[in-house]
């Protein structure tokens, strides 16, 4: 990876405007890969919801930084993570995206079986098991934790702090002494789930959502609901106090009224208003008062990026038959415009015009930070 020249940081132009990346970094699959190596590899990585592995034996694989993982809960109803890899000749354990097996996971080439702790159990025609090591040749495991009713995993073999990297770009976005916690995230129930693949670099996903600058031009029902956005100040502006709901609406839905009952954890001071935090490096979450909205990003390749979209809500809500589709257009129509965006952005990375990049306008400060924090990772 030596040849790849990362161009970390340009000279600020004589204007107030803030240098973007090169348009390289949207588009070379070397610093790509790259970005897998050193970010994806690294950091902490919202994989999946925990409630989608409910009892023993259901399973998840993800892709993370070019890795294949396994996510799939124990017998001991413990979840646990493994590189998606047969310790014998390399097969792929686990080709579904999702499943359930009984009590081991069996390789469909020579059926090497492994416990639900990764274990080797059993390995056809040797005369006894005695004769190899189950725990050498056991699955390889992935650092995992559990937070928000999510399941993150890192596949460094030393992972950062939980607590000074997810939990530290959390708190403190809220304002003072208020945490997350008071959304009771983890209580949650998945409403709706809308996966997404976008033909567009996740860099270009983020750098959209920590923006409003695109408000009054491609969200008219979001600036309906938060009429503050329409002044296009960076959404991230609004960390802190959050951005407050129009005066006629009652509801973060497309009518602008159907809402449900406000969470049981969100006292009066935050009833009516939007929060939008971002966890580097691919998770956003939108809380507002009767619900949350959780995006979780998988990059696939420099041009394309899944996003899997979850909207939550109280059990009592899904369990009432409530109709959940006005709560749920307002924020699928806010992706498939974001979306769009990026996507007509993605072919231009690679025009000339954009070879030296872009730039941000002096209220999107917090995307330059983003930028800053993608260059020192990536370069030597
Ligand atoms: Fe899995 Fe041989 S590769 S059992
Ligand atoms: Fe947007």
């Amino acid at each position: 990876m030596s040849s790849v020249e990362v161009r970390a940081q340009q000279p600020e132009p004589a204007t107030s405007l803030i240098p973007t990346l090169p348009g390289a970094h949207y588009t070379d699959p070397a610093l790509f890969e790259r970005e897998q190596q050193r970010i994806f590899q690294k950091n902490w990585f919202a994989a999946a919801r925990s409630s989608d592995l409910p009892e023993p034996g259901k399973f998840r694989t993800v892709d993370v930084g070019g890795e294949s993982v396994l996510i799939v809960r124990g017998r001991d109803r413990s979840l646990r993570a493994f590189l998606n890899v047969c310790r014998h000749r390399g097969a792929r354990l686990c080709m579904d995206d999702s499943g359930s097996v009984r009590r081991s996971l069996q390789c469909p080439y020579h059926a090497w079986t492994y416990g639900l702790d990764g274990k080797l159990i059993a390995a056809p025609n040797l005369n006894s098991m005695n004769d190899v090591n189950r725990d050498e040749y056991g699955l390889i495991g992935v650092a995992l934790r559990e937070w928000l009713g999510t399941v993150w995993v890192c596949l460094a073999d030393e992972p950062p702090s939980f607590a000074d990297t997810v939990q530290a770009a959390v708190s403190g976005r809220l304002g003072d002494g208020d945490v997350i916690e008071k959304w009771g995230i983890d209580e949650l129930a998945v409403g709706r789930r809308i996966t997404y693949d976008v033909k567009a670099n996740w860099k270009l996903i983020v750098e959209n959502f920590m923006e409003c600058y695109h408000c009054a031009t491609i969200h008219p029902e979001l600036t309906e609901v938060l009429p503050e956005f329409a002044d296009g100040y960076a959404a991230q502006y609004y960390v802190g106090h959050g951005a407050e709901f129009g005066e006629d609406i009652t509801g973060f839905s497309i009518d602008g009224q159907t809402g449900f009952g406000t969470l049981a954890g969100v006292d009066e001071h935050h009833d009516r208003r939007y929060y939008a935090i971002t966890v580097n490096p691919q998770v956003f979450i939108n809380l507002v008062p009767d619900h949350v909205i959780f995006h979780r990003m998988y990059p696939m390749a420099v041009d394309r990026t899944i996003v899997e979209c979850d909207w939550l809500y109280p059990q009592s809500v899904l369990d009432s038959g409530a109709d959940l589709s006005k709560s749920v257009e307002l924020f699928h129509r806010v992706n498939q415009q974001d979306f769009e965006a990026c996507e007509r952005c993605q072919p231009a990375m690679s025009s000339k015009a954009y070879a030296a990049g872009g730039v941000l306008v002096p209220s999107e400060h917090h995307i330059g930070e983003f930028r800053d924090w993608v260059a020192d990772a990536i370069s030597d």
